[in-house]
């Protein structure tokens, strides 16, 4: 199957291609992967219901066996044929924020296959906010199973040329629907457990959850390191993550201090993930913005971009500047978190 998948000639679409819609739902028809534009990051889809189909996004992805897949459905009325022992904060959560950036873990019924939900009871499902994906998946007439697009541990991907980078000759189509809008994965929350848990915050926020539902646990690797032998609800979560090859290093504290420390501390080969607001304070060492601190969703959208131009060879150590707070910041926390393996130091007490 290696030799298979690595050798088709993959095509960029635009998604405002007119037919890109029925050409991507043929192909997931057929059984092969086809990388999918949503408003969080791209997916790498193929039919959720078809066990050989879903083997190759494993394939193509190095993905542990172990890490369950979402389910993207094309509207909501979709969770009563996937799930079953629905709440009705499902259906609340499902009328405030789908589509949208928000994944709900529900009992699965029988049929979904072991390997798409990794051999567990739940599924996860989300109706994205993407009109192309969503056509997609209603002439398919099957739900897609969609990962983020990456190759496993590395950075996600906010952009089809992304995709090309780490899946070219692996999968005939991408469908282009430019940068992603909210560009951090999807919020996910557990519904099976009273009360719900949060797994992973994203563009639902936590308090936008709180509001509706009342008292959310927060799951512990949404905020620190988790063993790789740990037993965790998003299996995902317990991978190293969204890195680029070399050391990340969170620096937290005033943009003074935490210009200090890093000035002392800077070495030729390392560089500077910081805030728009604060290029003029790294003008010396190739600092690298990732959008403003005044408006965390441009953050969100630039994070994955900016880890992706610093993974490369010769780069031995970012420095990375991290939005404090609640609201959107909490995800860019949890993943650069996860790109830094929790390993934050602070400013001002460390100079
Ligand atoms: O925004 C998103 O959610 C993107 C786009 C493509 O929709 N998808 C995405 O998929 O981020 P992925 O596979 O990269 O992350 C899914 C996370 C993993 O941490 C996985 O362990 C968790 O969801 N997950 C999947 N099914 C689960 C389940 N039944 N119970 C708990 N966690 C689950
Ligand atoms: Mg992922």
């Amino acid at each position: 199957m290696q030799n298979e998948v690595n050798t088709l000639e993959t095509v960029i679409l635009s998604a405002k291609d007119v037919n890109v819609a029925e050409i991507a739902a043929e192909y997931i028809k057929q059984g092969q992967l086809v990388a999918i534009p949503t408003e969080t990051v791209y997916g790498l889809g193929a039919n959720g219901l078809d066990e050989t189909a879903v083997a190759k996004i494993f394939e193509a992805k190095g993905r542990p066996q172990d890490n369950p897949l979402i389910l993207h459905v094309a509207d909501s009325a979709d969770m009563q044929t996937l799930c079953y022992n629905i709440p009705p904060s499902a259906y609340q959560l499902a009328q405030a924020f789908w589509p949208g950036p928000l994944t709900m873990v529900l009992p699965a019924k029988d049929f979904i296959p072991k390997r798409t939900i990794a051999g567990n009871t739940t599924v996860a499902i989300r109706c994205p906010d993407c009109a192309v994906t969503r056509e997609i998946i209603r002439l398919a007439g099957v739900p897609i199973a969609a990962p983020s697009a990456n190759i496993s541990g590395k950075p996600s991907t906010t952009t089809a040329q992304h995709v090309y980078h780490d899946h070219a000759g692996k999968l005939p189509l991408i469908v282009d629907a430019g940068p992603c809008r909210v560009g951090v994965e999807s919020t996910i929350i557990d519904l099976t457990e009273n009360p719900p848990r949060l797994l992973r915050p994203g563009g639902v926020t936590l308090e936008q959850l709180e509001q509706l539902l009342g008292k959310i646990t927060v799951d512990k690797a949404v905020t620190g390191s988790i063993a790789g032998d740990a037993v965790v609800k998003a299996p995902g979560m317990k991978y190293r993550h969204y890195a680029p090859q070399c050391q990340v290093v969170i620096v937290k504290g005033s943009r003074q201090k935490a210009a200090q420390y890093i000035h002392t501390h800077i070495t030729p080969t390392d560089r500077v993930l910081c805030f728009a607001e604060e290029l003029d304070l790294y003008r010396d060492c190739a600092p690298l913005s990732y959008g403003k601190e005044t408006d965390p969703q441009t953050l969100s959208a630039g994070l994955f971009a900016a880890l992706r131009e610093l993974d490369k060879p010769g780069i031995t150590k970012v420095y990375a500047r991290c939005p404090e707070g609640g609201g959107l910041a909490r995800a860019i926390q949890n993943r650069l978190g996860k790109a830094a393996g929790f390993h934050v130091i602070d400013a001002e007490e460390s100079l």
